[in-house]
């Protein structure tokens, strides 16, 4: 493989800009597939809900490598590469189910759920005759593995020797928001996913971008629901990596301005917009903390959402150089009552794509991708803030959580 020198040379500017070609050029993407999603990172898997049982799976992808996460005899959870070892068939195909063994509909090879050969048809022929030669050691043909760590009952896998424990890895200083969310068991309320037509780094950058939130979707800044102008933070993790930023919507004050033409949500085209039936955002303060807001990223496609009393785990998975796609997890917690799982459906259909912020996130996300195909040698300009990757408070108005990302990714893409 090429070193990164000889993929492409970043802007001297640094991360305040980013090369437009790492959008849509073919070599880059497959630089990432191997040195970021095969690298130093740890990558979701799922729940450990998800699979209660022994035999219990979900799949997923890591890059564009299949991925099982199973649940094992003994309690603990295997993540195999979903690939037979004899002609490279996928094992399993629908998105999550219980399987008593591991067999291939190919050939029938059979594997346990460490992901060990087990039985190969035919392996001593028939009548003495044809078979597996003496020479074949079931051992040598296993499936290959993940390393697996959990945090608060969310599954990770990492195809790495040396990165670190998942905990610093997702970053000490963000756990608090880990502990806060992922507080009692959850229970899962719904899965969709989410074609975007744009390069799987757009849309991570959006989720770490608080900058476009208050307006980009100037309905929510319109109903007040986040501005800049209220208390909130953007947190970063492991020297950038990774970010939290939150915000408190009952704080606001000098929220006018967003009521000014400077801005869309002051514009002409929302005069008289309000809601029919407000019930859509009525919310109760779950944590006592007033903060309505809390994304949190852990590099480099992992999104933990709370937004008022809507929590969701969203996964983005690179699906060739100009598409990617966005897996949800709606969750709520298990000792929910009606009324509470009812608002948290009822306020989803705000966030997910059939309602407002998805939409429009994933919209903007494929106007990059057509503005900047044939300009690879130009670049984004990210100056909000200077070039700080640093933790800041009492104002969001900074492009750190974006530069945080390009920080991790140009230490694993060596660029
Ligand atoms: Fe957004």
């Amino acid at each position: 493989m090429a070193d990164g020198a000889e993929l492409f040379r970043w802007p001297e500017e640094g991360v305040r800009r980013a090369p437009f070609l790492v959008y849509s050029d073919p070599a880059v993407y497959e630089a990432e597939m191997s040195r970021i999603f095969r690298g130093r990172i740890w990558h979701y898997l799922g729940l450990e809900i998800e699979i209660p049982s022994p035999g219990d799976y979900r799949l997923m992808d890591v890059g564009d490598t299949p991925v099982i996460m199973l649940r094992r005899h003994d309690g603990g959870i295997s993540a195999l590469v979903n690939r037979c070892a004899h002609k490279g068939t996928m094992l399993l195909y629908e998105p999550s189910g219980h399987v008593d063994e591991l067999m291939c509909i190919y050939h029938n090879w059979l594997y346990d759920f460490e992901g060990n050969l087990r039985n190969v048809p035919f392996a001593k022929g028939i009548n003495g005759k044809g078979g597996l030669g003496p020479e074949f050691r079931h051992c040598d043909h296993g499936l290959d593995r993940l390393r697996v760590e959990t945090v608060n009952g969310l599954v990770f896998g990492t195809f790495s020797a040396n990165v670190e424990p998942l905990r610093d890895y997702l970053g000490v200083e963000l756990m608090h928001n880990f502990e806060r969310v992922a507080c009692r068991e959850f229970r899962v309320l719904g899965y969709y996913s989410q074609y975007l037509d744009s390069n799987w780094k757009l849309y991570f950058e959006n989720a770490s971008d608080p900058y476009h939130a208050t307006i980009l979707h100037a309905w929510a800044t319109r109903l007040k629901l986040n501005r800049f102008t209220m208390e909130g933070a953007i947190e970063m993790g492991r020297g950038g990596w990774n970010h939290l930023s939150w915000s408190r919507m009952l704080t606001d004050s000098g929220g006018e301005i967003y009521d000014s033409a400077e801005f869309r949500s002051g514009g002409a085209a929302l005069d008289g917009f309000g809601l029919h039936d407000p019930s859509v955002i009525e919310q109760w303060d779950e944590h006592g903390d007033g903060i309505t807001t809390a994304i949190q990223t852990a590099f480099p496609n992992f999104v933990l959402q709370q937004i008022h009393n809507t929590i969701a785990t969203r996964v983005l998975i690179p699906r060739g150089v100009g598409g990617s796609e966005l897996l949800w997890t709606v969750l709520g917690y298990a000792d929910d009552e009606d009324w509470q799982t009812d608002i948290r459906l009822k306020q989803g259909n705000l966030i997910g794509p059939a309602g407002y912020i998805s939409m429009e996130d994933g919209m903007v996300g494929s106007l990059v991708q057509r503005g900047v195909r044939r300009d690879g040698d130009k670049a984004s300009v990210m100056e909000l803030d200077g070039d700080s990757i640093e933790t800041i408070v009492g104002s969001r108005a900074s492009e750190c959580g974006v530069r945080g990302f390009y920080t991790a990714y140009r230490e694993l893409m060596e660029v």
